[in-house]
């Protein structure tokens, strides 16, 4: 019996599982750390908490079960996208990663437009987004330029750890495509780019595909997580590139719903060929020569838990969303728009607020629990219908992944506003199976990705449309399309109070 090791480094957390050839899970062991926030709108974390916290979950794995100590076959990673680790010439992180959800570079974004914005969207298929790492990296060159000055190579998180692990730098397809500097079909960096922006060409690490081997794990290394053989590490994927795997999302006409603390709403591409203009995110996929857009709802479960936190601070969201299929399609005239954050996803604008609107003396907390669960769902439904709209997009199967999936009537209320059927998980491991799974088709467990995925990936619950339902919610949502444009200014001249 062998096994395989998927680590998922997350914002919040980094997670590792053992995996059996059948694709059970063994074991499963998660160590917390926390970002911080030196200033509104910057979000950062010292790469050194991650390879503790790897550090931590493997000798835990293999403290808890030492009979599978000599037969790791191998391990690979999944882990936040974006994020910039900025190295210096002893591999030494020149300052602290500056994350995905930092908001820091909205001029940085502005420049990148002006100047190539048609260049960058041919070539990454992109729009430049305040989290994407190209604008982080002119943020660097413009802010500290003594620190920009030493950079001698670039990498994402989870490359980060599988350089800490074999000692060899590379930037894997799936991630490097959130850069902003890949061009995603050609699967090549953009030298026009680099130019344009300045940025050297010694700081790009080499491209692999996620199944690569990359190296082994550092005797060392392997001593202190207790390894009794040479375990192979292959390079891994963006997370929602293996949040994607890990559900079966390796073929056209089933699509993924993430709600976290983000929500997603994620399509496979079989090519690069369809053209989003950059109103979806278009990346390649962790899976060789495919691909996959998405788009991104900021705050999708967070202003769930604001809401609950704010005004219901002593319930369980069981005890907040219980009987919520009784209250009326709507909350009886009750919208939420999940603009808290500002958003990604229909609407590039970090300046656009969250909004409660049609109040009246009738509604309830039930009400209002309610309206954020359909305005959570309403903004994830606004990236399916950009999928319909550029591209004819139709989804036989969505799998529902995360928060949402965990309530029965949010699972139905997402199959009703959808209009079509929403499966879950049998086991949900987010991205970490899709590691693990990367990690099986690189040892040669598998022939390809969608032969493991039938071993791997098991569906359990199953929710169709009400027709009745599912028309009322066309009605509504047809009104929460008319917030964005109504409250626009409003919100912008409030932030700016
Ligand atoms: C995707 C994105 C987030 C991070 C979370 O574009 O920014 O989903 O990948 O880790």
């Amino acid at each position: 019996m062998s096994y395989i090791i998927g680590i998922d480094l997350g914002t919040s957390s980094l997670k590792g599982i053992v995996v059996t050839k059948t694709g059970k899970v063994l074991a499963s062991y998660a160590v917390e750390y926390s970002l911080s926030i030196p200033q509104p709108g910057y979000s950062e974390q010292n790469p050194q908490i991650w390879l503790d916290a790897l550090d931590q979950v493997l000798i835990h794995l293999i403290k808890d079960r030492p009979e599978i100590a000599d037969k790791i076959a191998g391990i690979s990673f999944s882990g936040q996208m974006h994020t910039l680790v900025l190295l210096g010439e002893q591999n030494q992180p020149l300052r602290p990663a500056i994350l995905w959800n930092d908001v820091r570079t909205t001029k940085q974004c502005k420049t990148i437009m002006d100047t190539a914005g048609e260049k960058v969207t041919a070539q990454t298929k992109n729009r430049a987004l305040e989290g994407f790492t190209l604008p982080k990296l002119l943020w660097v060159k413009e802010n500290e330029p003594e620190i920009w000055e030493q950079a001698a190579q670039f990498l994402l998180p989870k490359d980060y750890l599988g350089f800490y692990l074999t000692g060899n730098k590379q930037m894997e397809y799936s991630d490097a495509a959130g850069t902003l500097l890949l061009e995603v079909e050609a699967r090549q960096w953009s030298t026009d780019l680099a130019d344009i922006f300045e940025i050297p060409a010694k700081i790009f690490p080499r491209l692999v595909s996620s199944s690569d081997k990359i190296g082994t794990v550092k005797k060392e290394l392997a001593q202190k997580y207790g390894f009794k053989t040479e375990v192979p590490v292959f390079s891994g994927g963006a997370d929602n590139a293996c949040a994607a795997i890990g559900a079966g999302i390796i073929k056209a006409g089933v699509g993924l719903v993430s709600i976290g603390t983000s929500g997603v709403f994620l399509s496979y591409e079989a090519d690069a060929l369809q053209d989003y203009q950059g109103n979806l995110h278009y990346f390649n996929h962790a899976v060789k020569d495919s691909f996959y857009s998405m788009g991104v709802t900021l705050a999708a479960g967070y202003s769930l838990n604001w809401f609950k936190k704010t005004f219901a601070p002593d319930q369980s969201y069981e005890t907040l969303l219980a009987g919520m299929q009784n209250l009326p399609i709507g909350s009886e005239g009750l919208l939420f728009t999940p603009y808290l954050m500002g958003e990604r996803t229909p609407y590039i604008d970090s300046r656009i607020r969250g909004s409660f609107i049609g109040i009246t003396a009738r509604h309830t907390l039930k009400h209002f629990a309610k309206a954020v669960v359909e305005g959570i769902t309403f903004s994830l439904k606004d990236s399916q219908n950009l999928m319909e709209k550029y591209a004819d997009r139709t989804f036989d199967k969505i799998v529902s992944v995360g928060g949402g999936a965990k309530n029965q009537d949010w699972l139905q209320m997402q199959a009703d506003i959808f209009r079509a059927q929403i499966v879950t998980l049998k086991s949900e491991q987010g991205p970490a199976l899709g590691a693990a799974m990367i990690a099986a088709v690189g040892v040669g467990w598998f022939k390809s990705m969608t032969e493991c995925a039938k071993v791997f990936v098991e569906y359990d619950r199953s929710f169709l449309p009400n027709e009745k339902n599912s028309a009322d919610y066309q009605k509504i949502y047809a009104l929460y399309h008319e917030v964005y444009p109504a409250t626009k200014n409003l919100s912008h001249q409030l932030g700016g109070i």
